[in-house]
């Protein structure tokens, strides 16, 4: 894994064997805000006074560690749980070698050596693992926020399986909205296929949008 530098000045990773890196490189620290935490709505539900986020594809925590500052921020007494997600420890042991302007993500730091901590008002957990797998653990209808971070459909498509999709609606809340980076056809037809409903997420950098979605059952959100 080699670090890179991305344009909003902040650290990510490459990794060689897919040749992917773990962020966008139009900005790692701009996508964490722009394509999960606005999306997701993060500082809206926070006002409700609890949150539970699951990090899919954990990687080095930028998505979770930047919700939870927007929680914060919004509402300091707010209970925050994230679950994350992610099957290469190695790639979390960099959490140590990265300094992300993320208020929260210093806290992360103790991930390294612990896979769940408490701070304050907010738990965190890593389940390491296949995701395809360790999914099945979580509770249903529990989370109000997902992200959902893999390598792209070309480099990984069983990420973007209907089977995984049919998990994530299997754990959201009826209200909860999941948010990924990417739009293209395998996710957004496995999404549908699973029972979710998509639509454009923000478009950020110079990329094309990416896509949120939420269960079928909120009538507001079907596809015109
Ligand atoms: C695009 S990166 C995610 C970056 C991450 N969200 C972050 O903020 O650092 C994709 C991640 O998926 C992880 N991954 C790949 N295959 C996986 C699998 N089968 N189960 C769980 N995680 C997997 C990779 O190790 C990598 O960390």
């Amino acid at each position: 894994m080699k670090k890179i530098i991305t344009a909003d000045n902040t650290e990510s990773y490459l990794n060689e064997e897919v040749q992917e890196t773990y962020h966008s490189q139009t900005g790692a620290v701009e996508e964490a805000l722009k394509k999960y935490a606005l999306p997701c709505q993060i500082k809206e539900v926070a006002k409700s006074g609890k949150i539970r986020i699951l990090d899919m594809f954990f990687g080095i925590g930028y998505n979770s560690a930047m919700a939870i500052s927007v929680a914060l921020e919004e509402n300091p007494d707010c209970q925050i749980e994230v679950i994350g997600i992610e099957n290469d420890a190695e790639i979390v042991s960099k959490i140590g070698e990265v300094n992300p302007p993320i208020a929260f993500f210093k806290h992360y730091k103790k991930l390294k050596d612990n896979l769940e901590f408490k701070e304050g008002n907010v738990s965190v957990k890593l389940i390491l693992g296949d995701a395809r797998e360790t999914v099945k653990s979580l509770p249903q209808e529990h989370f109000d926020a997902v992200f959902y971070d893999p390598f792209s459909p070309k480099t990984a498509p069983e990420m973007w399986s209907e089977e995984l999709f049919k998990e994530m609606y299997r754990v959201m809340k009826k209200t909860a909205i999941l948010a990924t980076y990417s739009c293209a056809r395998l996710g957004r037809d496995n999404m549908a296929k699973a029972g979710l409903v998509y639509d454009d997420g923000p478009c950020v950098g110079r990329r094309g949008p990416g896509t949120v979605a939420k269960k079928w059952i909120n009538p507001q959100w079907m596809k015109k």
